[in-house]
C-alpha cells in the first residue's frame, strides 16, 4: 500500500489532502500542531478507509520535531509521497512584526523541510522513487503588501522546490509545489470581513479556491504528472494574471 505523509493536516487544505489521498488508498501518517480535536475526528472518518496514524508534533520545538520524525521513520517503511501542507501567516506592518512572529513563520513554514528531507530522503532514494509537495502561495512570487515575512517563507520554499528538483531528478523523485491564492479556510480569517470580501472581488474568477480543489492537483502532481518537476503550480483563479 502506497503511503503519504501530510503536515498541516488538521488545516482545511491539509484535511483535504488527507481525504483525497486516502480515496486514492494511501495510508496515511497525519502531523498536526496541536488541534487533538480535528486530529482525532479526521482519523475516526478515514480510517474505514485506510491505515491512519496522527501525531502531535510542534514545529517551533525543533528538539520534538527531530525526535517526532526519528520515531516515524524507525515505525514506517519507506514514504511514496511527503505533502509539507503546515503554514502560519501573519499580517501587518514589517517593521512592527515580533521577533517571536517572525521566527515562527520560518519554524513552521519553512525550517521543517531539512528535518523532513534527513529524515525521508533516503528511503525515497533507496526506493529510486517519491514525491515531495509544498504548499507554497501566490505571495511567494509576488509582492506582498502586509505580509512581507510571510512572502520571504513562501519564496525560500519554491526555490527549495526548484532546487531539490534538479537535484533529485535523475534519482526519481520528483518536487512539485502548488501556490494557491485564497482559499477557503481558517487562515483567511487574518483578514478582515472587508478585506476578504475586496480580495475576493479582485479574483477573476468571482470565488476563493476550495481545499478539495487543491487537493486534487496535489494527487494530480503525484499520480497523472510523471514528467513534471519543479514547477510552481499556481491555482488562483487568475488573479495574478
Ligand atoms: N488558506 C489560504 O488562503 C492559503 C493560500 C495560499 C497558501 N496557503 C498555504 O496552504 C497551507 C495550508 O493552509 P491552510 O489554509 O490549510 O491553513 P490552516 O487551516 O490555518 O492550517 C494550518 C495547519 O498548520 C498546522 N500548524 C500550525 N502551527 C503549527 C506548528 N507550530 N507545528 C506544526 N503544525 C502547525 C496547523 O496545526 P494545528 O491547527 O493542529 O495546530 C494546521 O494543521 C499553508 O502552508 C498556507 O500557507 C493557504
Amino acid at each position: 500500500m502506497k503511503k503519504v505523509l501530510i503536515t498541516g493536516a488538521t488545516g482545511g487544505i491539509g484535511e483535504a489532502l488527507a481525504t483525497a489521498f486516502a480515496k486514492e488508498g494511501y495510508a496515511l501518517i497525519l502531523l498536526y500542531g496541536g488541534n487533538h480535536k480535528k486530529a482525532q475526528a479526521l482519523k475516526e472518518r478515514l480510517l474505514p478507509l485506510v491505515p491512519v496514524s496522527i501525531h502531535a508534533i510542534d514545529f517551533t520545538l525543533l528538539e520534538e520535531l527531530e525526535d517526532g520524525l526519528q520515531s516515524l521513520v524507525e515505525e514506517n517503511p519507506p514514504l511514496d509521497v511527503l505533502v509539507h501542507a503546515a503554514g502560519f501567516s501573519h499580517r501587518g506592518f514589517f517593521h512592527e512584526l515580533q521577533e517571536v512572529d517572525y521566527r515562527r513563520l520560518f519554524q513552521i513554514n519553512v525550517d521543517p523541510l531539512h528535518p523532513l528531507m534527513k529524515a525521508f530522503l533516503p528511503g525515497m532514494l533507496q526506493a529510486q522513487k517519491g514525491n515531495i509537495l509544498c504548499i507554497s502561495s501566490i505571495w511567494g512570487a509576488k509582492a506582498a503588501s502586509m505580509e512581507v515575512a510571510y512572502a520571504m517563507t513562501k519564496g525560500a520554499v519554491e526555490q527549495f522546490t526548484r532546487s531539490l528538483a534538479s537535484e533529485l531528478a535523475y534519482m526519481g523523485i520528483r518536487v512539485n509545489a502548488i501556490a494557491p491564492g485564497g482559499v477557503a479556510t481558517k487562515m483567511l480569517q487574518n483578514l478582515s470581513e472587508e478585506e476578504q470580501w475586496v480580495f475576493q472581488e479582485d479574483i477573476p474568477m468571482g470565488r476563493l479556491a476550495t481545499p478539495e480543489e487543491i487537493a486534487e492537483m496535489a494527487l494530480f502532481l503525484v499520480e497523472k504528472a510523471p514528467y513534471i518537476t519543479g514547477q510552481i503550480l499556481t491555482m488562483d483563479g487568475g488573479y495574478t494574471l
